[in-house]
């Protein structure tokens, strides 16, 4: 576990975000992606972004990870602007596990040199040898048995499989900054169990900040310590998950809520 001095570093500042797209050459049509998104997520800690669809979360992860540029706002990594930082070095301080795991890899590629390319990012990559060392410590931590996956091609795997590789994979790097973009999104509640609580290793044993971004209350409300509720690209609301999500203070929170499907209810049929 890690120490409290460290968990209150701030690894993630993000002050006034905002992201207008203009498309059309002649006639151009400006859409708001997010406005004056404000956050932080400091060392260790899970805040998860939620909202219905198209409010703004992946547009807000896209930013941080430097794949879209902000019309005005800043976002600093350990109290620095993210365009100071030169790419090798930035991307061995913020990694991120999309939605499709099957589209996240070389296919022609087998696991063993997915996981060796790791090291590529790393300041100083060990010797060969202490790499695989290092790769079965890693698959190990993960609860993953190294046969199942070395020596296999991604399409020989599970989502699941796939998902927790990519997790290893992370682990090997030790970013600053992990963004998970609807990470379980497409696979089975079994695995999704595993993966949450792989997700939650990262950040209570290894000290990872991580952004998860989900549809999913439940998953938002099971894994976070602060929760960030997005609509139509503004924050509505944020705190604790148990304040925000027993004791909502708006009314789109409670909407959300309200959408859940549960075990001991079924959905009475809704004429529109
Ligand atoms: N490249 C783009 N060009 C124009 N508009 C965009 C672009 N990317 C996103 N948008 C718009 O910005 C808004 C926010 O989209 P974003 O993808 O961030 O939502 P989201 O919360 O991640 O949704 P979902 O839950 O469906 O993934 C939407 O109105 C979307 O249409
Ligand atoms: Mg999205």
């Amino acid at each position: 576990m890690i120490n409290d001095s460290i968990q209150n570093e701030i690894v993630v500042d993000v002050k006034n975000l905002t992201k207008i797209f203009t498309s059309g050459l002649i006639r151009t049509k400006n859409v708001v992606g997010i406005q004056n998104v404000t956050f932080m997520v400091k060392r260790g800690e899970i805040v998860s972004l939620v909202g219905e669809s198209g409010s703004g979360k992946s547009t807000t992860a896209n930013i941080i990870l430097r794949l879209l540029k902000p019309t005005s706002g800043t976002v600093l990594i350990n109290g620095k602007p993210i365009e100071e930082f030169r790419k090798k070095e930035y991307y061995r301080k913020v990694q991120v596990i999309f939605q499709d795991p099957y589209g996240s890899y070389n296919l022609y590629h087998k696991v063993d040199r997915i996981l060796n390319k790791a090291f590529q990012l790393k300041k100083d990559p060990p010797p060969l040898e202490e790499r695989e060392r290092i790769i079965h410590e890693v698959l190990d931590q993960m609860g993953i048995r190294a046969d199942e996956l070395l020596g296999r091609y991604p399409h020989q795997l599970s989502g699941g499989q796939l998902q927790r590789l990519m997790l290893a994979r992370v682990l090997i790097i030790r970013p600053e900054l992990l963004i998970a973009d609807e990470a379980t999104s497409m696979i089975d509640a079994s695995s999704r169990a595993g993966v949450l609580n792989l997700i939650q290793l990262l950040a209570k044993d290894e000290g990872l900040a991580i952004i998860y971004i989900t549809h999913d209350i439940g998953q938002a409300q099971y894994i976070s310590d602060r929760v960030v509720v997005m609509q139509n690209g503004l924050i509505v609301e944020q705190g604790d998950p148990s304040k925000v999500f027993i004791k909502p203070e708006q009314k789109y929170t409670k909407d959300l809520i309200c959408c859940v499907p549960t075990m001991h209810q079924r959905w009475d049929f809704i004429k529109f």
